[in-house]
């Protein structure tokens, strides 16, 4: 008995040259540039059909797809780093995997089994390693979707769906570097409500964040900070970002991050930070924070660095704190000794430099 392979690879017929490559790699930003590679997989008839690594390219949809229409999308973000060795790994990737099926679950959207979405990255990143960047704060980044693809009108989960994988090599997330930024909290709008889809990572979450985005930078800010929708007092997270609060406590640095409550994406580089503490000597915390004791803790000395931290951002200081009728400055500005000492600790841990103690790299 023969069993069908799961992907068909096709290689592109018309790949960047080493030397356009290399000009491509040259000086990166974030989601501009993007491999020579994809992979769909299509879902039809209640299963995931045999997969497609191709050259990377526009997709042909139905105007009445229902990805369209009523935003059954999601998708996932994680990085691959070049290694010492010269060997290619993926940080916490199925960590990725499983938080890509419980988006999936709460948009009524089939679940990916997770081997073969670890298949998948392999497989794209190894017909792709050449665009791996090699220096340090460089990656791949990876980015999976799912869209709805049923040509019809009905609002109804999807019958059928599109599994996208692709690839762009990246650097720094925000154009300055590692900088720190200035954030706008929002009082206006809100990200996500208690039952509705803040968990998950789908599409609708970052529309309807745009327009708070565009206020934010018209007050001069990089980036938004969502309050709980609710009470309005509670710090929830940022656009693409999680939030943490460096506190000084009894002679000990403790790192603080509004707990998971179920309107803010649970992010993977936040829990491997409330792990990466502890080796470092701080200690950790997941509590509910108020802007008022933000505003009171920073005048009392008491909270000292704040920072942002995702896949795509890494772990980017916040130096300055922005609503209606105030403004914060916190560490004067500066990067702070905290923030820098764990972004040089999981960066080394990404690109291989120290020791991978907690098992979160996965050979390629
Ligand atoms: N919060 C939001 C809204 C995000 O989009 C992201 C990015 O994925 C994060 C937090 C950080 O999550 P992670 O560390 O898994 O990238
Ligand atoms: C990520 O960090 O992977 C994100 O998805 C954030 C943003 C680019 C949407």
């Amino acid at each position: 008995m023969t069993t069908t392979p799961r992907f068909v690879v096709t290689p592109s017929t018309h790949p960047l040259s080493d030397a356009e490559r290399a000009e491509q790699l040259r000086v990166l930003s974030f989601g501009r540039t993007f491999t020579d590679h994809m992979v769909v997989i299509p879902y039809r008839d209640g299963a995931w059909q045999q997969g497609e690594v191709k050259a990377y390219g526009p997709l042909m949809l139905d105007p009445s797809a229902s990805a369209l229409h009523y935003g059954q999308a999601i998708f996932e973000g994680f990085k691959a780093f070049s290694q010492p060795d010269g060997s290619i790994k993926t940080f916490r990737p199925e960590a990725n995997a499983e938080r890509f099926n419980r988006s999936a679950r709460r948009l009524a959207m089939p679940d990916l089994p997770v081997d073969l979405f670890m298949e998948a990255a392999d497989l794209l990143i190894n017909l792709d390693a050449a665009w791996v960047p090699k220096n340090v704060g460089e990656s791949l980044y990876l980015r999976p979707l799912m869209i709805a693809t049923d040509a019809f009108l009905g609002v109804r989960p999807s019958n059928e769906y599109l599994f996208v994988l692709f690839a762009s090599p990246a650097g720094a997330y925000f154009p300055q570097g590692v900088k720190p930024v200035t954030v706008w909290i929002s009082e206006d709008y809100v990200r996500a409500a208690p039952g509705g889809t803040g968990e998950a990572k789908c599409a609708g979450n970052y529309a309807a964040s745009l327009v708070a985005q565009a206020q934010a930078q018209e007050k001069g800010c990089d980036q938004v900070v969502w309050l709980d929708a609710v009470e309005r007092r509670y710090i929830e997270e940022m656009g693409g970002m999680n939030l943490f609060f460096v506190y000084q406590e009894e002679g000990k640095s403790v790192i603080v991050t509004p707990e998971l409550t179920g309107t803010l994406l649970p992010g993977i580089t936040r829990r491997s930070l409330l792990e990466l503490a502890r080796d470092l000597g701080y200690e950790s915390s997941e509590r509910k924070l108020t802007v008022q004791q933000w505003r009171d803790d920073v005048a009392a000395g008491r909270l000292t660095e704040v920072f942002a931290c995702g896949t795509a951002a890494v772990i980017t200081p916040v130096g300055k704190a922005k609503a209606n009728g105030f403004e914060l400055s916190i560490n004067n500005g500066q990067n702070g000794p905290v923030t820098m000492a764990l972004r040089e600790a999981l960066l080394a841990i990404q690109h291989g430099t120290v020791e991978d103690r907690h098992h979160w790299m996965h050979q390629v």
